[in-house]
Formats: C-alpha cells, structure tokens, sequence
C-alpha cells in the first residue's frame, strides 16, 4: 500500500482529485467505483470544479457505487441514491444510463445483487475505486467478520456503523439496520484503490489496517494485498501509524513520473 500523508483532508482530496482526472483524461470510458459519506465530498467537489472550469468530461464514464441502505427508497433525503445526486451527478456530466447504485428497494436482493456483479463485470470491471473506512474498518459496508472474498450481498451494520451515521437522520432509530454492499472481493477486483481518511476519529482503524495483520476483524486490512492501492491521509487520521517518517520520505523520495 502507498501511504500519501498530507497536511491537510483538503490537500490530500485534491491530490486524489487530480488522480482520477487522471485517469479521466487517459481513459475517458474509465469504470469509476464510487463511495458516500463525509470523507469524499472534497475530492468529488474538486472533481465538479475540473469538471466546470477545466472541462473535465464524463460524458463516457460508468460509475457504480459500494452501497445503499434496504428499505430507502432513491427519493429518501438520507439514501445514497439521494446523496450521490446532491454531491455529484447533478454537477457533471455522466449520463444517467451510465450510474449505478444497488437498489434499498429491491424485492428480491440476492437476484439484484448478482445483477451488481454481472454488470461490473459486463462493463469491463472497476478501473478505479474510491474508498472511506469506517471507524470500525470497514470498506463499503463491509463490516468486521466479512468474508475477505465476499461479492454483492446483503450485511448487517454494526451498532457502531449505525450510532457513526445517525447524523444523517431525523433519529437513531431510523437508521436501517440492513445494507446491500459490493463485497471485499468485489472491491479487491478494481484495478487501482484510493482510501481516503481523515480525521483522528480514523487513525485507530487506520493504523489496523495498514500495520495490522490482515484480518477480517479489519476489512480494510485485505488492501495490503492490492497490487495497487494508495492510502490518502491528514494528519490527525496518520497519529497512530508507526513508520509515519518513512511513508513521508517515500512520497518525497518519488521520481516525477510516478507521482499523483
Ligand atoms: P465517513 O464514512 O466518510 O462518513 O466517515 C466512511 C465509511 O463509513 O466508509
């Protein structure tokens, strides 16, 4: 894994911003993972502004995003659905035919969930996904004892995933107990990973899984046996990880044209 300290969420967003126009640029039909939550509304506003003044186009990208809530339908304030619309979609341009979202309403979600992974497939695979962590190390909705190989399916979330996203919702209470998520080896499938976390809240989870031993106790954990996933971090969510000097000399010590 590349551990890319940066001094601030914002700076570290706007390195992982400029990886994906990257990309973009080089591959304007690329297959973008996409992810929810706090973590990465700064990459995907930098995104919108390349998008707007840069001209960065998306017109031929296909996304498809880790997550969403059973129960929640798109129109839901607090759905992923409704939350990648306000964020992104509405500011850019891939066409709606090219976004996908697991369905919160699906009535038969083992059915729709091979459906997700067909189509991942069908479209040629992930080339780039954008990852947060929980708090409890979880990617996607992957919560701790997921299978390390496990596809599209149904989980659980953990009272602690749940309490971390109460402030979506008018209540605890309404938060969903059940998620349909891409599966840890759906996400180890992707052809390039960026984990983004920032925030001290993070550094624990973080510093599991990175300098941990590989466990499904910490999904996150599986990454180190992604041939290529680069970790994106602030400091407060660095504190914790041993060899933080060494990962700092590693990015300095980078030939130009290996840098993001
Ligand atoms: P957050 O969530 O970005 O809102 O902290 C991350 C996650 O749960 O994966």
């Amino acid at each position: 894994m590349e551990i890319i300290i940066q001094p601030s969420a914002e700076a570290a967003s706007t390195l992982a911003a400029r990886h994906v126009a990257r990309l973009v640029r080089e591959k304007p039909n690329a297959i973008l993972g996409l992810a929810t939550g706090s973590t990465p509304l700064a990459l995907y506003r930098e995104l919108i502004r390349l998008h707007r003044d840069d001209g960065l186009d998306f017109s031929h990208v296909t996304t498809f995003n880790l997550d969403e809530y059973v129960g929640l339908a798109p129109t839901h304030p607090a759905s992923y659905h409704a939350f990648m619309h306000e964020n992104f979609f509405a500011h850019l341009n891939v066409p709606a035919s090219r976004i996908h979202i697991p369905d919160g309403l699906a009535t038969d979600i083992p059915t729709h969930c091979r459906a997700y992974e067909d189509a991942i497939s069908s479209a040629g695979g992930l080339d780039l996904q954008i990852l947060g962590i929980g708090s409890d190390g979880h990617i996607g909705f992957n919560e701790p004892s997921s299978s390390l190989a496990s596809r599209t399916r149904i989980k659980t979330l953990t009272p602690e995933t749940r309490d971390d996203n109460a402030r979506f919702f008018d209540s605890p209470a309404s938060v969903p107990h059940h998620v349909i998520t891409m599966g840890v080896g759906t996400i180890m499938d992707a052809r390039q990973v960026l984990l983004l976390a920032f925030g001290e809240k993070k550094a624990h989870a973080i510093a599991t899984a990175v300098e941990g031993p590989i466990t499904a106790m910490n999904p996150a954990s599986i990454l180190q046996m992604h041939p290529v996933a680069k970790c994106l971090l602030d400091e407060p969510a660095a504190t914790q990880l041993t060899r933080r000097d060494y990962y700092r000399w590693v990015f300095e010590q980078k030939p130009e044209w290996q840098k993001v």
